[in-house]
């Protein structure tokens, strides 16, 4: 099967017609028929596919097929996740597992025999749309996420994460790391959509990921009090809006001044009427920056407009850190290896450092690891504009089982 029909066959899965993209929620129908479709795939290419405890599905092309429980130390293993935002694109994420997939299929047709076992993971939510934490799968296959603290996760329904990962079969002892898989990889590749416009200020189609910036989550409450909107005369309100309004301004100047990056892109207010001052606003900050110092000087900054812009309203003010991810740096030598066999491919691969979080960069504390981007012609991502070009996906490919090949063969 072609790259293109691989990539059709996963295309109309979790359609959101309300944004035109994508809404791939973890343990969702929309998530299970994309869990469904993997098993497929993997089948129809004879890989066998095992859960591990964070429900992140692997599907091993196994060197000693027919030994029983194969010992599975030293493998190459490459993959992305299958979930999406909310009104998301269809190439950040699938694109690295349907890749994954098109390289095992072109290796094969080239008669390549790895001497090590080769496998494609996807990864449980690492949008963290549903549950908060991003990267919660490989997050909890590391052990860089408790399984206490995954379990009490609640979604925005309060239905927690072990409840829904029952309610679809999964882990009967609750979601858990995996004490030995992390240690029977010896190389982590993912391959990824850019989520920016460097590859095509330069030209190059494909380019080898460098590092990661830190970055995290933080949960903005404005407590105030709730009253009527046409009766309540605005020096006797506590209007949490006020304060929260005032955040997302400062927080623009404070990334701005730092060189960093601030969003808040999902809000809520309680109860939500119309016509009524509301209770509370509840909203999440998403922060990046360069470096720890930076970004933690970003979170301080803003936090202390909003206590401050909090209090002339006469509103109170809790900020709680959801999720946090420190500075990547890629495996030095990995690197080197993935642009050693891309240059025998004559492929250009410039190294990129990306603001985007992604599941190499977790795993990137415990395995060797990499990442291979795919040129994006416009930078649009988390939106349904997301895009690459079908030759430039061709070339994912191609790179990717040059790799897997450079990994694999001894
Ligand atoms: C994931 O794409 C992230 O960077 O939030
Ligand atoms: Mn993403
Ligand atoms: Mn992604």
């Amino acid at each position: 099967m072609s790259f293109a029909e691989l990539w059709e066959s996963l295309l109309p899965i979790g359609r959101d017609p309300g944004t035109g993209g994508y809404r791939r929620f973890s343990w969702t129908d929309a998530d299970l028929r994309c869990r469904d479709w993997f098993r497929a795939t993997a089948a129809a290419r004879g890989l066998t596919v095992r859960a591990d405890r964070a429900g992140n599905l692997w599907a091993w092309w196994d060197t000693t097929p027919g030994a029983g429980p194969a010992p599975r130390a030293r493998a190459v293993v490459t993959g992305s996740h299958l979930d999406s935002v909310p009104g998301g694109g269809a190439f950040d994420g699938p694109l690295g597992v349907v890749s994954a997939f098109a390289a095992i299929d072109t290796l094969r047709e080239r008669g390549f025999e790895p001497a090590r076992p080769v496998a494609v993971v996807a990864f449980t939510e690492e949008e963290g749309a549903r549950f908060g934490v991003a990267c919660l799968g490989s997050r909890l296959l590391t052990g860089a996420i408790s399984a206490a603290a995954a379990r009490g996760l609640r979604d925005a329904d309060g239905v927690s994460l072990a409840a829904a990962m029952a309610a679809c079969g999964g882990e009967p002892d609750g979601p858990g790391p995996d004490e030995e898989l992390p240690g029977q990889v010896a190389a982590f590749v993912e391959l990824h959509i850019e989520q920016g416009r460097q590859l095509a200020d330069l030209g190059a189609a494909i380019g080898i990921g460098e590092g990661i910036w830190p970055h995290g989550r933080w949960r903005f409450d404005f407590t105030g009090r709730a009253d009527h909107a046409g009766t309540t005369a605005l020096p006797d309100r506590r209007d949490p809006m006020l304060p929260f309004a005032a955040t997302v301004l400062v927080a623009r100047q404070v990334a701005a001044r730092h060189g960093a990056l601030s969003t808040f892109g999902k809000v809520r207010a309680v109860p939500g009427g119309v016509n009524a001052i509301p209770a509370g606003v509840r909203a999440w900050l998403d922060a990046r920056a360069l470096d720890d110092g930076s970004l933690r000087r970003v979170v301080e900054e803003i936090t202390a407009a909003a206590d401050r812009a909090a209090a002339d309203h006469g509103v109170a003010a809790a900020v709680t850190r959801e999720s946090f991810s420190p500075p990547v740096a890629f495996d030095p030598a990995l690197r080197a290896r993935l642009a050693a066999a891309l240059a025998g491919r004559a492929i250009k691969a410039p190294a990129l450092r990306t603001g985007a979080g992604h599941d190499a960069g977790v795993l990137a504390a415990r395995i060797p690891t990499a990442m291979l981007f795919v040129r994006n012609p416009s930078g649009v991502s988390h939106a349904p504009q997301e895009h690459a070009d079908a030759a430039d996906c061709e070339t994912g490919v191609a790179a990717l089982a040059a790799v897997l090949e450079e990994l694999a063969v001894a």
